[in-house]
């Protein structure tokens, strides 16, 4: 059986956890070729790798099966839309797209092409998060009431100077685009209702960038429940930490993430601890191999994603995520501008780049 052929462009950072990615799922898939404009990255990420600089021509000439757009946030669009133009299915970082219309258009592209896009929201693909996902889409939980989410996600100056476009309006966002983004995705999933309202704060507390490095929203959701979102890249690099807790009728599910160590907090209606069901089932359902997923979500993203190839199901964080999740930021970010709540979904185009200028500079 032929493998997929997997093209990364962009050979920096997350390129490396892509890389590993692939090499895990190497029964099914195989790097064809390296693109970046800087060849030392490339070389640095595999050295004997085929090379090309230019995304255009290495899609022509080697049509891979997937590409990996793994390049600042700013150059999604026209890298996945090119791919996807080109007979190429997606590993497309987060956030899709700079813009709920640019977002929208890649949604479209996806929908009209048949062509798949796996999400980079890793968080979707944590252990034990699909099991409590579909509990609480059966109802075991009951109703729920309302959810909160906090990303504090240090970063010193080391990181924001590591790159000029990172916490840049055009081709990053702040620490609500960047580090929140897949978070706000996962709670809206589990939570299992839309946002319809958002209203937010953002601040530059630390940070020397031009977009926010700490942000606050609050997200009303079409059946009346609440979220609530807290992101930040102003907490210690040496303690990074995110936690994701939904609340019902029937109990309250925590999960989280603190220096590299999952956490688990699921409670049922009188309060007692039940995560050894939930660890049980999820060793039933992938081994005990699988209670790692969180060393390396992106393995179960490309998994997911030859799944979505083989089998024509939807990949967990698919294009419609990838949009509503640019849709949902844009809402939260326009509120922030205009100190007005937001309807969502919005009703017209915003962009990070409209919000240039708000902390002044
Ligand atoms: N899902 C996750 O957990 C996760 C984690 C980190 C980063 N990300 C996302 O991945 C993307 C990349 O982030 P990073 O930290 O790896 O960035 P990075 O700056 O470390 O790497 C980006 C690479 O893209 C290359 N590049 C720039 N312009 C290019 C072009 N036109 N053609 C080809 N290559 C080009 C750069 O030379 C660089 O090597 C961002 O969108 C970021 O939000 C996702």
């Amino acid at each position: 059986m032929e493998k997929y052929k997997v093209m990364i462009i962009g050979c920096g950072r997350v390129a490396v956890k892509h890389l590993k990615a692939i090499s895990k799922n190497a029964r099914k898939c195989e790097l064809a070729a390296l693109v970046d404009v800087s060849e030392e990255a490339a070389r640095r990420l595999s050295p004997d790798a085929a090379y090309f600089s230019d995304y255009k021509k290495a899609i022509d000439e080697v049509k891979p099966d997937i590409v990996a757009v793994t390049v600042p946030s700013g150059l999604h669009f026209e890298i996945a839309k090119y791919a996807m133009e080109h007979g190429c299915n997606l590993l497309l970082e987060k956030p899709m797209t700079m813009s709920s219309s640019e977002s929208k258009q890649i949604y479209d592209i996806s929908k009209s092409t048949g062509k798949k896009i796996a999400m980079g929201h890793i968080y979707r693909y944590f252990p034990i998060v699909g099991l409590v996902h579909d509990d609480i889409d059966d109802g075991k939980f009951g109703k729920v009431t309302h959810g909160s989410i906090f990303v504090r996600w240090g970063h010193g100056d080391d990181y924001y100077q590591s790159a000029a476009w990172r916490g840049t309006w055009k081709s990053d966002g702040g620490a609500l685009m960047n580090q929140t983004i897949h978070a706000i995705d996962l709670l809206v999933w589990l939570m299992g209702s839309s946002p319809v309202e958002a209203t937010s704060m953002i601040s530059q507390r630390k940070a020397k960038i031009e977009a926010e490095d700490l942000g606050m929203a609050i997200l009303k959701m079409d059946d009346g429940s609440l979220a609530s979102i807290e992101g930040t890249t102003c907490t210690s690099d040496k303690d990074k930490c995110a936690e994701f807790s939904v609340f019902c009728e029937n109990g309250t599910i925590s999960m989280g993430i603190r220096k590299g160590k999952p956490q688990l907090n699921i409670r049922d209606i009188n309060g007692k601890k039940i995560n050894g069901r939930y660890i049980t089932r999820q060793i039933k359902k992938g081994g005990i191999g699988s209670l790692l997923g969180a060393a390396n979500p992106h393995t179960a993203i490309y998994e997911d994603l030859i799944l979505s190839l083989d089998t024509g199901k939807e990949p967990v964080a698919d294009a419609k995520a990838g949009y509503t999740s640019v849709d949902n930021l844009m809402g939260i970010y326009k509120s922030a501008k205009t100190k007005a709540v937001v309807k969502l979904p919005l009703d017209e185009d915003f962009s990070s780049v409209d919000m240039t200028g708000f902390f002044g500079g």
